[in-house]
C-alpha cells in the first residue's frame, strides 16, 4: 500500500472513531459558549484560512464576544471584546495564565524552559522575575539609551546618505536591522551583524513557525504525516538556532575563563545567566529550579524572538500610516518642529512632551497589533464566565486586532487611521484599558513594553523628525500596499520603500 493511500485510510479509521465517540459521549460540560457546527476530526481548523484574525473576527459578529470553536482536538474560546477580554486577563488572569505545550515550544524553546511559553508556575515566576530585574526594567531601559542613541545616529547617517543620492531606500530592511542591532547589544552586549552568527533570518523564520497553526498541535495523530512541512522547517530552525547559541555561549565562557566574573564589570544579559548557572534559581522555595545550559539557551532564545520583530514591527506598520496619511505626518513633523526644534535629534527626554506622537502610536497600534491574537493562554480549571462553562485545559485565543475595530467601542470609522480619537480621552497602553491591549494584560502582559514602546516611539519620531519621506515612482498615497502577513507577529507583506530627504538644519 502506498504511502498516500495509508494516509487517507488512516483518515478515515480516526473520523469514524471520532463520529463514534461523539455519539456515545456524554457532553461534559453544560453550556459551553456559541460556536458554528464542526467537521468531525479537524472541528474549525479549516475555518481559520491564510489570516485567522480576520476569519475569527467574521465569526465572532455572528456568535458573540465569548465564542467556542474547535481546532482538532482542542476547545478553543475566542475572546473579541473589551469587556470579555477584561474578565479573562482580569478578573480570572489567575486562570487563564499559562500557555499551552505547543510543537513550535516544544522545537524552538527547549520544551518550556524559556519564558514566553513556560507553564504557569514557580519556574515561570523565577524566569520573568530574573528577566525583568536584569533586562527588561525601567532602570535598565533607561540605562540603554546611549546604544540606542548610537544605533539610530547611525541609521539616520544612511539614510541622509542615501536621500543625497536620490536613492530609493527599504525603509523596512533598515528598521529591522537597526532593531536587530539595538537586540543585539542589549542582550550580548555587541553588535551581532558580521555575518558571524546570521541570527535574522533565523529569528523571522522562527516567529512565522511559532504563529502558524499546526495540525499536529490539533490533531496529534496526524502530526507525523507533516502536511504543511512546519515539523520539518521547525526541526532545522531549531538545529540552526541551538548551534549558534552554543557558539555564543562557547565564546562567552572562553572570554569568561580569562576574567573574574565576580569583577561584575560590564555585565551584559549573557554574562547575568552563565553567572547564574547550575545555581538554584530559588533557594528557599520547596522545589528548587536550577539554571542549566539548556535554560540559559532557551532564556536567551525567548528574549531575542520576543524583542526582535515586535518593535521593528510596529515601527514600519507606523511609518506606512504616516507615507498613506500626508496630513498626519505633517502634524507630526509640526510638533517635533515645535518641541524639539530642528536645529537638533530627537532626544529620549522628549518623548513626554510629544502628545500627538503618542496617538500616532496608539492609533497605529490599535489597527495594527503586532500580536492580533496575543500569545495563546490555556485555562488551568474547569471554570464558568459569564454564564459559559470553560473547561481546563481550554486554548484562550484574544482577537485584538477585532477589538480594535469593534464599532461599538470605536467611532464608526473604525477603519480610518485617524490619531486624534485619542483626543482628550484617557486610554493608555498598560493593559488596563481593554479596547486597547497590544502588549496583552495581567500576569502574562509584556514585561518588555516599557522597552518596546520606547524604541517605537523615538525611532519614529527620529525618522519623521530628520527626514521628509516621498514614495517612489509616483505611487499614491492610497495606493500603498498594506496586506497582513500572520505569524506570531502580524507584519507588511510588502516591504515599505521611500525616499528620505534629510530636513534638519
Ligand atoms: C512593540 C513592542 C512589543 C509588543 C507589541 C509586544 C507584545 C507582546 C504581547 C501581546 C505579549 C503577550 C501578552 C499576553 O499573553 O497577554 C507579549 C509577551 C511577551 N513579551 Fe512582548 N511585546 C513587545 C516588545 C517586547 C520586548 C522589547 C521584549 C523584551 C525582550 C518583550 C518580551 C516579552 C516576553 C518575555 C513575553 C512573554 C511574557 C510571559 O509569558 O510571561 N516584548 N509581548
Amino acid at each position: 500500500m502506498s504511502p498516500s493511500t495509508m494516509t487517507i485510510l488512516l483518515f478515515f479509521v480516526a473520523l469514524i472513531l471520532s463520529l463514534i465517540a461523539a455519539a456515545f459521549s456524554k457532553p461534559k460540560h453544560k453550556k459551553l459558549p456559541p460556536g458554528p457546527l464542526a467537521l468531525p476530526v479537524i472541528g474549525h481548523l479549516h475555518m481559520l484560512g491564510n489570516l485567522p484574525h480576520r476569519s475569527l473576527q467574521h465569526l465572532a459578529k455572528k456568535y458573540g464576544p465569548i465564542m467556542s470553536i474547535r481546532l482538532g482536538n482542542v476547545r478553543a474560546i475566542l475572546v473579541s471584546s473589551p469587556k470579555a477580554a477584561k474578565l479573562f486577563l482580569k478578573t480570572h488572569d489567575a486562570n487563564f495564565a499559562s500557555r499551552p505545550r505547543v510543537q513550535a515550544s516544544e522545537h524552538l524553546a527547549y520544551g518550556t524552559m524559556g519564558l514566553v511559553f513556560a507553564e504557569y508556575g514557580p519556574y515561570w515566576r523565577h524566569v520573568r522575575k530574573l528577566c525583568t530585574l536584569e533586562l527588561l526594567c525601567p532602570s535598565k531601559a533607561e540605562a540603554f539609551a546611549p546604544l540606542r542613541r548610537e544605533e539610530i545616529g547611525l541609521l539616520v547617517l544612511s539614510l541622509k546618505k542615501a536621500g543625497e543620492g536620490g536613492e530609493v531606500v527599504d525603509v523596512t530592511n533598515k528598521i529591522y536591522g537597526l532593531n536587530e542591532d539595538i537586540t543585539y547589544r542589549m542582550i550580548f552586549g555587541c553588535a551581532v551583524d558580521d555575518g558571524r552568527f546570521g541570527l535574522k533570518d533565523i529569528v523571522q523564520e522562527a516567529t512565522l513557525l511559532t504563529g502558524a497553526f499546526n495540525i499536529a498541535d490539533f490533531v496529534p495523530f496526524l502530526g507525523p504525516f507533516d502536511f504543511q512541512g512546519l515539523t520539518k522547517r521547525l526541526k532545522k530552525v531549531s538545529k540552526t538556532i541551538d548551534q549558534l547559541l552554543e557558539k555564543i555561549i562557547d565564546e562567552r565562557e572562553q572570554v569568561a575563563n580569562t576574567r573574574s566574573w565576580k569583577q561584575g564589570q560590564h555585565e551584559d544579559f549573557v554574562d547575568v545567566l552563565l553567572s547564574l548557572m547550575n545555581q538554584p534559581l530559588n533557594p528557599n522555595d520547596e522545589q528548587v529550579h536550577f539554571l542549566d545550559r539548556t535554560n540559559v539557551k532557551a532564556i536567551l532564545l525567548d528574549m531575542i524572538t520576543a524583542a526582535f520583530d515586535t518593535s521593528a514591527t510596529s515601527i514600519v506598520w507606523s511609518l506606512a500610516e504616516l507615507l498613506r496619511h500626508p496630513r498626519i505626518m505633517k502634524n507630526l513633523q509640526e510638533e517635533l518642529q515645535s518641541v524639539v526644534g530642528m536645529d537638533r535629534m530627537v532626544e529620549e527626554s522628549d518623548l513626554p512632551k510629544l502628545d500627538y506622537l503618542s496617538m500616532v502610536v496608539k492609533e497605529s497600534f490599535r489597527l495594527h497589533p503586532v500580536a492580533p491574537l496575543l500569545v495563546p493562554r490555556e485555562s488551568i480549571e474547569d471554570i464558568t464566565i459569564d454564564g459559559y462553562d470553560i473547561p481546563k485545559k481550554s486554548r484562550i485565543i484574544v482577537n485584538i486586532w477585532s477589538i480594535g475595530r469593534d464599532p461599538n467601542v470605536w467611532s464608526e470609522n473604525v477603519e480610518e487611521f485617524f490619531p486624534e480619537r485619542f483626543m482628550n480621552i484617557n486610554i493608555g497602553l498598560r493593559g488596563h484599558d481593554f479596547q486597547l491591549i497590544p502588549f496583552g494584560s495581567g500576569r502574562r502582559g509584556c514585561p518588555g513594553m516599557q522597552l518596546g514602546l520606547t524604541t517605537v516611539r523615538l525611532v519614529l519620531a527620529q525618522l519623521v523628525h530628520c527626514f521628509n519621506w516621498e514614495l517612489p515612482n509616483g505611487l499614491l498615497p492610497q495606493h500603498l500596499d498594506m496586506s497582513e502577513d500572520f505569524g506570531l507577529s502580524l507584519s507588511k507583506v510588502k516591504h515599505l520603500l521611500a525616499k528620505p530627504t534629510y530636513r534638519l538644519i
